[in-house]
C-alpha cells in the first residue's frame, strides 16, 4: 500500500478516476471497482442469504457477523478482477446510511482502516443515491443511461420504496416515499404468509407466473401525494388468507401471488407515471432489488410509450445491493471536493422522506 495525502486532508488530490466502493448496509458484503462513475471493473458481492433463508428475513446481529467474516477478502476479489493494485486508486467510498446499524458499521471501519493505510480520500455515499446512480453504470454487456435530466427515479426495495427527481448525478429531490412497509417489504411478507421463500420478490414472481388474478386487493393511494403504503395491502391478503384456512380451502398459492404482484406493481405505476407527467421527465429510470420484476418492467416500458420518453433499468446484478452503485455515486462527491475522515458515521435513517 502506498502513503498518499494525509488521512484527514480536505485538500487531498483525486489523482486516478478508479474508485473501490465498499457496501455492507444490510445482507450483502460488496466491493467494487469503478472507473469515472461510470465504468464497472469489477463488483464482487457475497449474498447471505442461504443463512437469512433459514429465519425468512435479514436478522441484523448475524449479517454484522457475517459482513465481519468476509469484507476484506471481498476487498481483495474486487482489486484482483478489476487488475489494479491499492497504488493504482483514485479514491475510497463507502455507504454509511440508510441501513442496519451493525452492517453499516463494518463496512464504514473497514473503509476508513484502508484510508488510514492507504491516504486516498474517503467519501461517505447514501444508499439512496447509489440505487439512483446505478442506472448509469457501464459493464461489459450493458450501458448504463445517458445523463440526461430531470429524470424520475423510482428506487424499490426491501427497505425502500422512494420516488426521486434526478437533477443531476449528484442532486435529487424527494417526490415520495412510503409511509410504512417497502414495496420488496411487503414481497417478502406475502412470500411469508404464501410459503414461498426468501426473499420473496423472486419467489412471488415465480408463483404469479402460473396463477390467474382473482383476488381483488386493494391499491393503496394517499391523495396528493406521491407517497406509498404497502401495509394496508399485506394485512388484505393475510385476511383472505385466513378465510380460505378457515373454510378450510386449499391456498391457490399462485392466484394470490398473482394478485398480490399486480396490486404492488399497480401502486408503483400510478405514481411513476404521474410523476414523470408533472415533473416533465426525460427519462424514467428504475433501480433496486424489485427492478428486477418482469412485470413491473413491462408496466413501466408502456407508461414510456404513453409519455414517450424512455424507460430505464440497470442489468440484473446492479439492481440488488452492490457495491459498483456506491463508486458511480461517488465520483461526483469526489470531483467536487467532499471528503470524509475517521469521523464519519452511519445513520439508519428510517425517516426516508
Ligand atoms: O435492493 P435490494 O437488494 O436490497 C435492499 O436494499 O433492500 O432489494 C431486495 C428486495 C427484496 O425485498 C426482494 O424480495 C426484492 O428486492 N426483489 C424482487 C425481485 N428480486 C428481488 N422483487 C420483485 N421481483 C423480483 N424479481
Ligand atoms: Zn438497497
Amino acid at each position: 500500500m502506498r502513503s498518499g495525502c494525509s488521512g484527514m486532508s480536505a485538500r487531498c488530490v483525486v489523482t486516478s478516476n478508479l474508485v473501490l466502493a465498499i457496501e455492507t448496509s444490510c445482507d450483502d458484503t460488496a466491493a467494487a471497482v469503478v472507473a469515472g462513475g461510470r465504468r464497472v471493473l469489477s463488483s464482487i458481492v457475497a449474498s447471505q442469504d442461504d443463512v437469512h433463508s433459514l429465519f425468512g428475513g435479514v436478522v441484523p446481529e448475524v449479517a454484522s457477523r457475517k459482513h465481519v467474516e468476509v469484507i476484506t477478502a471481498v476487498v481483495q476479489r474486487a482489486l484482483d478482477e478489476a487488475g489494479v493494485t491499492w497504488g493504482d486508486l483514485g479514491g475510497l467510498a463507502v455507504t454509511h446510511g440508510p441501513g442496519l446499524i451493525g452492517s453499516l458499521l463494518v463496512g464504514v471501519a473497514a473503509a476508513k482502516a484502508y484510508q488510514l493505510s492507504t491516504g486516498l480520500p474517503l467519501v461517505g455515499v447514501n444508499h439512496i443515491d447509489s440505487h439512483l446512480n446505478s442506472n448509469f453504470c457501464d459493464t461489459p454487456d450493458h450501458e448504463g443511461a445517458p445523463e440526461d435530466f430531470p429524470a424520475v427515479c423510482l428506487v424499490a426495495s426491501g427497505g425502500h420504496s422512494d420516488l426521486s427527481l434526478m437533477l443531476s448525478r449528484s442532486e435529487h429531490r424527494v417526490l415520495g416515499c412510503t409511509r410504512d412497509d417497502a414495496a420488496g417489504e411487503a414481497l417478502d411478507k406475502a412470500a411469508r404468509l404464501l410459503k414461498l421463500g426468501y426473499p420473496g420478490g423472486p419467489a412471488v414472481q415465480k408463483a404469479a407466473e402460473g396463477g390467474q388474478l382473482r383476488f381483488d386487493l386493494p391499491r393503496p393511494i394517499i391523495e396528493g401525494t406521491f407517497d406509498f403504503s404497502f401495509s394496508g395491502l399485506k394485512t388484505a391478503i393475510l385476511r383472505v388468507i385466513q378465510q380460505l384456512e378457515k373454510k378450510g380451502e386449499p391456498l391457490p398459492v399462485n392466484d394470490l401471488a398473482a394478485s398480490f404482484q399486480q396490486a404492488v406493481v399497480d401502486t408503483l405505476v400510478r405514481n411513476v407515471r404521474e410523476a414523470a407527467r408533472q415533473e416533465g421527465a426525460r427519462q424514467i429510470l428504475l433501480a433496486g432489488g424489485v427492478a428486477a420484476n418482469k412485470l413491473l418492467r413491462a408496466e413501466l416500458a408502456r407508461v414510456g410509450e404513453d409519455l414517450d420518453i424512455p424507460v430505464r433499468y440497470p442489468p440484473f446484478k446492479l439492481c440488488t445491493d452492490n457495491a459498483a452503485m456506491v463508486g458511480a455515486a461517488a465520483w461526483s462527491l469526489l470531483q467536487a471536493g467532499k471528503r470524509d475522515d475517521l469521523a464519519l458515521d452511519v445513520f439508519a435513517g428510517l425517516e426516508s422522506c
